[in-house]
């Protein structure tokens, strides 16, 4: 990674998706420098899946070479450094990752599903009763409350926290994510270690509650600042992309009337449009790393070792050597919807069904309610998020409608 006519990932001036089209003509891997951060970015699918079950490409930190010369403060900088099973592999990603399984069970999920059907209730009557003829923004008002309030159950926030929780998630979701505020990032922190310290005198039937008990009974197989980190990666990781594919899945559908019919009139399933949404327009854009251990080889690309390689989801759904010609139409007739939006391999996200339960009830009860719904806007002239990470809109400004 010598040469510097690098091509420059950057979130103020990015059109995301004509990026990566240039990107995947480039090359299977192409050198970029994202944020300041020379890499390379996987942007094809075939490429990104070899990638994210490469043996010798390690989401350890250690085996980053560059490290120190990276600036520091970004908001990569941020993400990678903390002790989530997210950065760790083989015993120590097993022994994190372990505890959690019978956290996101099915039978577990099921037990949510009425909960969550209970607050996307609450949240329409919310917006039942505002204007049917002034904006409204869904992102703000709908797809951003409804996973904070499920990942702030699941894990056990108590009710005392969170008018706490909702002023700093609504500072957040002003900024488009928690990995682009420091501060606020911060603020978070202080306020999970009080949770935490709470749940330990007073245990509840949440997360936070299994997993002490595991740390007592099994003698601590996770140390204090990994269960705090594994909480902390949960509150992060549950909640924004969670955020960005209800946000997403709306924009489609309002641009797509065709698309909707299909929804309202039972001839498709909301999965799928869950499904289409996570591969058309993937929550997550540019991210995360991963790490050559030794020299390796991809796609007949010589990435050398302590390299790092990034992985580029919203441009491997929209890659027509997997997908065709059409690869960036929004299509719920599709054959078979794969992606790798929730990754693949031993990191495959942990709350795929969640995300994918929490889509599909919030889709159904939003275009059962508001028949006559319709963007102000139309959705490419919408603002993207103001990050690398994150793929969505800032807001998603519609009219309810009679
Ligand atoms: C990992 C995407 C929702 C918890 C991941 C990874 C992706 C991803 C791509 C893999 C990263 C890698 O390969 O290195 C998404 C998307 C979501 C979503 C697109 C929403 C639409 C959630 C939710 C939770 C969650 C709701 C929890 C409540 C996690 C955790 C990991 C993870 C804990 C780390 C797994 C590991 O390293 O073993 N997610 N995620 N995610 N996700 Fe999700």
């Amino acid at each position: 990674m010598t040469d510097d006519s690098r091509f420059i990932l950057d979130p103020a001036t990015r059109d995301m998706h004509a990026d990566n089209e240039h990107l995947r003509a480039a090359g299977p891997l192409v050198p970029v420098t994202a944020e300041g951060v020379p890499a390379w970015a996987a942007t094809r699918y075939a490429t990104l899946l070899a990638v994210l079950t490469h043996p010798d490409l390690s989401r350890e930190l250690r085996h980053w070479a560059a490290r120190q010369a990276m600036p520091p403060g970004t908001a990569i900088d941020r993400i990678v450094t903390d002790t989530s099973m997210l950065n760790a592999e083989g015993e120590r990603h097993r022994r994190l990752r372990m505890p959690l399984t019978a956290a996101f069970s099915q039978r577990r999920l099921n037990g949510l599903r009425p909960r969550i059907e209970e607050l996307t209730v609450r949240l329409i009557d919310r917006l039942a009763g505002m204007p049917p003829d002034e904006p409204v923004d869904l992102r703000l008002e709908f797809a951003y409350p409804l996973p904070r309030e499920v990942i702030s159950e699941l894990i056990g926030i108590p009710a005392a926290h969170q008018e706490e929780l909702h002023r700093l998630t609504d500072a957040v979701a002003q900024v488009g994510g928690l990995e682009d505020s420091p501060e606020l990032r911060k603020e978070l922190h202080g306020l999970l270690d009080q949770v935490i310290d709470e749940r330990r005198d007073t245990p509840g039937e949440d997360l936070i509650t299994d997993l002490f008990e595991l740390h007592e009974k099994d003698g601590g197989r996770l140390s204090e600042e990994e269960l705090f980190a594994t909480i902390e990666l949960l509150f992060i990781a549950g909640h924004v992309t969670t955020v960005n594919l209800i946000t997403n899945a709306i924009g489609a559908l309002l641009s797509e009337p065709d698309q909707l019919d299909l929804l309202r009139s039972g001839r498709c399933p909301y999965s799928a449009a869950v499904e289409e949404t996570l591969r058309w327009d993937s929550p997550i854009a540019y991210f995360p790393m991963r790490y050559a251990v030794r020299d390796v080889e991809i796609d007949g690309v010589r990435v050398r070792g302590g390299e790092p390689v990034l992985a580029c989801f919203a441009s491997a759904g929209r890659d027509p050597d997997q997908y065709g010609e059409h690869a960036h139409r929004f299509d719920l007739t599709r054959e078979q919807i794969t992606h790798l939006a929730f990754g693949h391999g031993p990191h495959f996200c942990l709350g795929a069904p969640l995300a994918r339960l929490e889509g599909e009830i919030a889709l159904g009860a939003l275009f059962a309610a508001f028949p006559g719904m319709k963007l102000t806007t139309p959705l490419e002239e919408l603002p993207p998020l103001d990050t690398l990470l994150g793929n969505s809109t800032r807001a998603m400004p519609v009219l309810l409608g009679p």
